[in-house]
């Protein structure tokens, strides 16, 4: 095998309460990448549509994250990859997690699995610095593993897949807006009160619970954010009214996906799921900013070979 084409699913991050930690992987919407083996050693971007995104691997999240594994190998051989995106950047749908995911992924598959999925996480990783300044793997590491997963710690790296109910779906409301995530992470304050640390702890504990034992009441009093969202909230215009419309059509909760712009829901079952999605982009025409929506079951593997 010399050449796979993948699909790199979209992502939603932080879950609300769980900012930097949690994060759960989309079906509906992903780039698709082609990775191929060459004989000239190195990484190689030779083509990207959909976005216009530097070629040059050391300026592109899929480069960097490629070179991360590429260095961690013995390999008399490189790689080209082809970058097909539909996940627009600054989305807060995870664009630069897909590329580096999908980068890291396919080259493993190419090396013959040298590394496993949890491995590529820390790889993944590398180029997100690129994107948002910094080191996070909430997006990376579902659209790696699938499903939902916990950072429990970043020294060393410690990724958990958690169980999830087959009846949760997802909506995402993307506002045509860029938000960098740097800009996002900007506004942040590097010190939180105890008060909302205790608020926020209980919530990622309740979630995490309310996954494993199905129980949506308790899904839906843990989706919070005392943190990050009353910092964010501001640069997203709309955003208050559509969470609203989102609880008040059915959600279970709703808050800022990633760094935003993007708003998520996550609703118990697909006919939910569409009430709320309809009720959210009502509440968003308000705006007059485009937008589109996005409907999606959990996708349970993450970035996938279609070809
Ligand atoms: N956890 C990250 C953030 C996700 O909210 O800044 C965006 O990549």
């Amino acid at each position: 095998m010399n050449e796979i084409k993948l699909f790199c699913p979209a992502t939603i991050a932080n879950l609300s309460c769980g900012f930097d930690v949690l994060g759960l992987c989309l079906e509906s919407i992903g780039d698709e990448m082609i990775v191929r083996k060459i004989a000239e050693k190195g990484i190689r971007i030779t083509k990207i549509t959909g976005a216009n995104l530097p070629l040059e691997t050391h300026k592109n999240v899929a480069g960097v994250a490629a070179e991360a594994l590429l260095n961690a190998v013995d390999t008399e051989f490189g790689f080209e990859i082809e970058i097909h995106k539909k996940i627009k950047a600054g989305s807060g749908i995870g664009s630069s997690s897909a590329s580096a995911a999908g980068a890291v992924f396919g080259i493993n598959e190419l090396l013959g699995r040298p590394f496993t999925k949890h491995q590529l996480v820390d790889f993944a990783m590398k180029g997100e610095v690129i994107a948002s300044g910094s080191e996070h793997a909430d997006n990376v590491a579902p659209c790696l593993l699938g499903g939902f997963t916990l950072v429990r710690g970043y020294h060393p790296l410690d990724v958990i897949r958690i169980d999830s109910p087959e009846e949760i779906f997802a909506v995402a409301l993307h506002p045509h807006i860029e938000v960098k995530t740097s800009d996002a992470r900007a506004v942040l304050t590097p010190t939180v009160s105890l008060k909302d640390a205790i608020t926020q702890w209980g919530n990622v504990g309740g979630l995490i619970a309310g996954l494993y034992t199905k129980d949506y009441d308790l899904i839906g009093r843990s989706l919070h954010d005392s943190i990050v969202e009353p910092l964010r909230r501001n640069l997203i215009p709309g955003f208050d009214a559509t969470k609203f419309a989102a609880i008040q059509a059915g959600a279970l909760g709703a808050g800022i996906s990633g760094a935003g712009p993007s708003i998520f829901a996550l609703c118990k079952g697909e006919a939910k799921a569409e009430k709320v999605a309809f009720a959210m982009s009502e509440s968003y025409l308000n705006t007059g900013i485009v937008f589109d929506i996005h409907l999606s079951k959990i996708n349970p593997d993450g970035v996938r070979i279609i070809e």
